[in-house]
Parts: structure tokens; sequence; C-alpha cells
């Protein structure tokens, strides 16, 4: 009999749970790409404005680039993000939460042809 109460207890938890997440992880992600975008336009379009490159034209954030270059991925974003190369600076003020939104924004954008298509 406890048995039963408890097996019920529980799963009303692990639905509980698991309706929590359904319902606020899309809005978690919302929030991610906001501040992205926020922190792209205080860090990065001074060279990126648009997903452009101002110092090296080829070097874009659109797709065919980043793909062209290894760079279609969180992690070589942020890595570089993280650490510069060659004309472009590293971000050693932004947290890793920061440059995973930045990044996140940068691939979303890139997936939408930074809203040309
Ligand atoms: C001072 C100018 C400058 C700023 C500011 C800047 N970048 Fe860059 N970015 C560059 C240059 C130059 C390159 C090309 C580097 C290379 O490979 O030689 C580049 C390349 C990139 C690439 C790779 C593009 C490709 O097609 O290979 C990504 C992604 C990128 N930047 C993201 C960012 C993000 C995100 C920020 C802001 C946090 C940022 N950049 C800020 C100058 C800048």
């Amino acid at each position: 009999m406890h048995n039963l109460v408890l097996r019920f207890v529980v799963c009303v938890l692990v639905s509980v749970a698991v309706l929590w997440q359904l319902w606020f992880a899309p809005v978690a992600i919302a929030a991610d790409l906001e501040n992205g975008a926020r922190l792209f336009g205080a860090n990065c379009a001074a060279c990126h404005a648009g997903g452009s490159n101002r110092v090296v034209a080829a070097k874009n954030l659109r797709k065919p680039a980043l793909e062209q270059y290894g760079m279609y991925s969180l992690d070589a974003i942020s890595y570089q993000v993280r650490n510069g190369k060659n004309a472009m600076p590293k971000f050693k003020k932004l947290s890793d939460d920061q440059i995973a939104d930045v990044a996140s924004y940068v691939l979303s954008q890139a997936d939408s042809n930074w809203g040309k298509s």
C-alpha cells in the first residue's frame, strides 16, 4: 500500500519536472539569444555589423564562410572569442556564459542569413 502511494508521488513529481522543463526551456533559449544580441552589438558589431567582416571581408559571419573556415560551431566561435585570432582581439572581459550567448546568437543569425532571407 505504502509502496503504491510512493510510486504515485514519484510519478507526479517526475511529470511536473518534465512539464516544467518543456515549458521553460524555450524561454531560456530566447533569453540567451537576446543577451547574445546585446553582447554582439556592444562587442562585435564594430567589425561584424550585419554579419560582415570589415577587416578581412572573406571571414564574415555568414554560414558559407563559417563552414568554409571551420567556424560553424559553438565551440569554434567560443574559442576564437576567448582567444582572439590575428586582427580579432580576445574578449577577456566576457564570461563563459556571455561567450556562449554571443556564439549562439552568431549561429542563429547565420542560419537565418542575418535577417536577409
Ligand atoms: C576589431 C575587429 C573585430 C572585432 C571587434 C571582432 N572581430 Fe571577429 N573577426 C575579426 C577578424 C579580423 C577576423 C578574421 C580572423 C582571421 O581568421 O584572421 C574575425 C573572425 C571572426 C569569426 C570567424 C569568421 C569566419 O568566417 O571564419 C567569428 C565567428 C568572429 N570573428 C566572431 C566574433 C564575435 C562573436 C565578436 C564579438 C565578441 C567578434 N568577432 C569581434 C575582427 C573582429
